[in-house]
């Protein structure tokens, strides 16, 4: 009843096969500027793309089609919202050209959530993608792994329970005990809102993920973090814990797909920019938890008052990124501006695992023992 599509698998796992270019963006939605951003993205000829959550945000229209930025009607406890429906159908329409011959994995942002009727969550989004099935570790569409060639990807939930008692903590446990880096030497790891993020906007949201998450996730040596959620670039330095970590992971910020929210461009270190810590969480994110700050160039201040160290490069434009990983230790991440012609880029850097430097951390096995 439809025409025939079809498209190229990843390579089969292995340390020395690789998708050739990897496409990685989130926050798209649909917008002129997300047309720009598709668009620019399909010239860069990508094997596989990595939508790292908020996909059409139709959580922000009413049932009659019209705009509401209504930012605060999906929250709990709230009346539920209106949420237009359609809006999934134009973005499936609008991204056929490019899904229909390559590849993607989501994972779920905020405004996936679409709460309804009997507290029912995320149905849009874990109705219309496809996910792993349960044969292949996870049962459920909020966090899940896949291999890809030579990289594991694991792509976590920030929305549902990650804390050591959660189902998606001890799936993680058993997932990361289950990577043979001899066969995925890349470990990728993705979620939709920033531990490592220096806008203004979203400051610190996630800082209970990342009290609950990151040790177990550096002690497993995870190479690339890609999170969306800031409508904005920014690369950060290797980094545990706020501090400079030559064997942490470099986490890249891509929610700059051009949705229908404005970009992010203050920063909370600049002067008079620091929000107020017991502002930054939503109920969604787990409480305040970033009383827990003791290191670094700001130690007991919650913002910073210049660039922090672990932020390596941020820029306030719409774009896209591409990962080529060349072989079991050199990867090129390369990432384009809306605004440049298609081979200008953006910010560029190899990213070089040391597996000699950085052996799988003792920790992990601590986590292993008391998690199974
Ligand atoms: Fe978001």
């Amino acid at each position: 009843m439809s025409n025939i599509y079809h498209f190229r698998t990843m390579p089969f796992p292995g340390p020395q096969s690789y998708p050739n270019r990897i496409a990685v963006v989130g926050d798209l939605g649909l917008t002129y500027n997300t047309t720009t951003t598709v668009c620019h993205l399909k010239k860069n000829r990508p094997d596989f793309l990595l939508l790292v959550g908020d996909v059409t945000y139709a959580n922000l229209y009413l049932t009659n089609g019209t705009g509401s930025d209504c930012y605060s009607c999906s929250f709990p406890n709230t009346p539920i919202h209106e949420t237009y429906q359609p809006r999934w159908d134009y973005w499936g329409r609008f991204m056929q050209p490019l899904v229909s011959k390559v590849p993607m994995m989501v994972v779920e942002g905020n405004h996936e959530i679409e709460k309804q009727a009997g507290n029912r969550t995320f149905v849009a989004y874990s109705s219309r993608f496809a996910f792993p099935s349960e044969e292949c570790g996870s049962s459920s569409t909020f966090y899940y792994s896949f291999n890809a060639g030579g990289i594991h990807f694991i792509m976590l939930g920030a929305y549902i329970a990650y804390n050591f008692s959660a189902d998606q903590y001890k799936w993680l446990v058993r997932d990361l005990a289950s990577v043979d880096r001899s066969v995925t030497p890349w470990l990728v790891a993705a979620w939709h809102p920033p531990w490592y993020s220096t806008y203004k906007a979203h400051y610190r949201e996630a800082e209970c993920m990342m009290v609950a998450l990151e040790d177990l996730l550096y002690s497993s040596g995870v190479d690339i973090v890609f999170n969306g959620h800031i409508h904005a670039y920014e690369r950060s330095n290797r980094v545990y814990n706020y501090a400079l970590d030559p064997c942490g992971p470099v986490y890249i910020t891509v929610g700059d797909g051009g949705n229908r929210e404005k970009i992010a461009v203050e920063h909370a270190d600049e002067s008079g920019k620091c929000p107020e810590p017991s502002t930054t969480p939503d109920d969604y994110m787990g409480g305040f938890c970033a009383a827990n700050f003791t290191s670094g160039p700001a130690a007991g201040k919650f913002c910073w008052n210049r660039q922090p160290d672990y932020s390596a490069f941020r820029e306030s434009s719409f774009g896209h990124g591409i990962l080529e990983v060349k072989n079991e230790t050199w990867a090129l991440w390369t990432w384009y501006r809306n605004q440049d012609s298609y081979t200008e880029v953006g910010d560029q850097i190899f990213i070089v695992r040391q597996p000699n430097l950085c052996p799988l951390h003792q920790k992990v096995n601590s986590h292993l023992s008391s998690a199974l």
